[in-house]
């Protein structure tokens, strides 16, 4: 990585901006070209929030200065994501939480992913996928078939219950204020509006069946500028009713009765029964020690605690192999990609939602297994597609972290799936309502919006839970906790966590250059290395020679993570990708 590092990575120390607060920001200055890949450091010690949006940090940094825990101050930051991040995630939306509960000196999962509508069946999908012309939009990307039950607010109620201290009525005090008082739009909301609205253009009946995203959120014609502020008058008369009425609202009551309202005048499955069943549930962790490390991560209906600890597995089976070197870029590159393709060929053959899936945990997590995957992979060329995994056939989402001072950490991944979701909208409470069907083997046979092929376990079902990618994480040292991480980025999400984890605990980088260092993707099909952005020649030389295929196209993930150092001092870092920014609450 040293070349890397000395091209990309010139780290710039500022003066810490309050006494008070001791914040420090590292700037890894990246050159003119790559200015956005400076990552934001901030230092602390009483409590920090790492998010992709410096309001939501500093909604959940507000909540820990005023005595909340982590979870508090987690279902905060979700409500304040919601208002800033609307293409990424909200109240129409689900997701993942794992957390170290420190009383209770254990990890808990919980799962608020979305599920399939009852009405929203294999055959009915496969015939609306059959029914669309080809150049035609997806019905599972864009529109009311997309839509999957949303659950944040139902999640968002239990952690607080469950873990927190405040009354809703304080956590949501940040983001009603927020959704008045309005937020200008950074760099990332811009150019993301922009890619939505070309979608728009391509597309012009989108302007009618999704008025509320083109008006309020894409501003047609001119696009965005820096100064624009946008307020959410709509939202928080939701939040307002999350307030009173908690998860009610939302199962039952009149945000429920706008979200099916919505959904159905889109073409959509959802039924308030949907909403009315929706549980909450609890889950082991998939749990994996790499060296002096164990971590806890997220099991199925998400691919990526187990992609991530059979990718971690396979590398330390390679990593007595002769030649195998951590410190050698196009070595590391490689043997990483290889691993890859198979954590990526096992998630498409065999994982999906557990209720209605036999998923081989136990298989897919042995060392045996891992063993036998290494034994495949050649340290000098790449092998042919069909090698991999088990031997047989076949700008959504926000990520955030939370640490208090009282040992609690939570890593909190949630989404509508792509941007803005499905581009519905529950248009009283300004909902964005997500597409998560679209995470199913929708349209059998063809991969999803993300390229991934998906296997029959992953096939829709009435009142299953999509496969997801999202892979929120702890790490720990001696039982307790000393990084917590995750990603946005669909399958990205998976490989971009783990370069993180990895460049921290076995590449020795300091944080802010593991999450500003350029990133590899390979998710097995298609068979291509897709880069974040251009890689050093060297290496990009070095894996053609070894016959990998190197997309031109860049893909990236969004990493946030919060590290624990041995004193107690705590590492926040968001990504540059997204202009997060994290906030202590010193
Ligand atoms: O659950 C999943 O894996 C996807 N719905 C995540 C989508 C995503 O990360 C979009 N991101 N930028």
């Amino acid at each position: 990585m040293e070349s890397t590092r000395r091209s990309l990575l010139k780290a710039r120390i500022r003066r810490p901006l309050a006494v008070s607060t001791t914040v420090i920001l590292l700037i890894a200055a990246a050159g003119a070209a790559d200015r956005e890949l400076s990552t934001v450091v901030v230092r602390g010690r009483s409590g920090m929030v790492a998010s992709d949006s410096p309001q939501a940090s500093e909604a959940g940094a507000r909540i820990l200065k005023a005595n909340g825990n982590a979870f508090d101050a987690a279902v905060a930051t979700s409500l304040a994501l919601g208002v800033t991040r609307p293409y990424s995630t909200g109240l129409g939306g689900g997701g993942f939480l794992v957390a170290f509960v420190a009383e209770q000196e254990r990890v808990i999962v919980l799962d608020f992913r979305e599920t399939a509508p009852a009405g929203a069946t294999r055959a009915k999908l496969a015939a609306l996928h059959e029914d669309t012309q080809r150049g035609q939009p997806s019905p599972t990307v864009y529109g009311g078939a997309g839509v999957a039950t949303p659950a944040l607010a139902i999640g968002l109620d239990e952690i607080l219950s469950r873990f927190g201290t405040m009354t809703r009525k304080q956590v949501a005090q940040p983001a009603l204020e927020l959704c008045a008082a309005g937020f200008t739009i950074d760099p990332h909301f811009r150019e993301t509006a922009a890619e939505i609205l070309e979608r728009y253009e391509r597309w012009p009946a989108f302007r009618d069946r999704f008025p509320f995203v083109y008006r309020s959120f894409l501003m047609p014609g001119v696009g965005r500028s820096d100064s624009d502020r946008i307020t959410r008058p709509q939202l928080a008369n939701a939040i307002r009713l999350f307030v009173t009425d908690g998860a009610q609202a939302f199962r039952d009551g009149p945000v429920a009765r706008a979200m099916v309202a919505a959904a159905n005048a889109a073409g959509g499955m959802l039924e308030l029964d949907d909403l009315r069943r929706y549980k909450v549930v609890e889950r082991e962790p998939v749990r994996v020690s790499f060296g002096d490390y164990a971590l806890a991560s997220m099991p199925p209906p998400s691919s990526g605690g187990l992609c991530i600890a059979q990718a971690l597995n396979t590398l330390s089976a390679l990593q007595s192999r002769e030649g195998f070197r951590w410190d050698d870029d196009a070595v590391y590159s490689h043997a990483l990609t290889e691993v890859l393709k198979h954590a990526f060929a096992d998630r498409a053959r065999w994982l999906g939602d557990p209720a209605f899936t036999q998923v081989p945990m136990a298989r897919l997590l042995d060392r045996g297994y891992a063993r036998q995957l290494a034994a495949r992979i050649q340290l000098d060329r790449a092998g042919a597609v069909q090698g991999y995994g088990t031997p047989t056939e076949d700008h959504g989402t926000s990520h955030f972290c939370v640490a208090d001072r009282f040992g609690n950490v939570v890593a909190m991944t949630e989404t509508i799936n792509t941007e803005f979701g499905s581009q519905v909208v529950a248009e009283p409470f300004g909902i964005v309502l997500n597409n998560q069907m679209d995470d199913f083997a929708a349209n059998p046979g063809k991969p999803n919006f993300y390229g991934l092929m998906q296997g029959e376990g992953n096939a829709v079902a009435p009142g299953k839970r999509p496969l997801s990618s999202m892979s929120p994480t702890l790490v720990m040292r001696n039982g307790k906790p000393m990084m917590a991480l995750g990603a946005s980025g669909g399958p990205r999400i998976i490989t971009a966590t783990l370069q993180v984890m990895l460049n921290v605990l076995q590449r020795d980088m300091p944080l802010d250059e593991a999450v500003a260092a350029v990133r590899l993707h390979h998710q097995w099909l298609p068979d291509e290395i897709y880069f974040d952005r251009e890689p050093p020649a060297a290496l990009r030389d070095a894996l053609v020679s070894r016959g990998h295929t190197l997309s031109k196209k860049r893909k990236k993930g969004v990493v946030q993570v919060i590290q624990i150092l041995p004193d107690g001092t705590l590492l926040g870092a968001s990504d540059p990708r997204k202009w997060g920014r994290p906030a202590s609450a010193d």
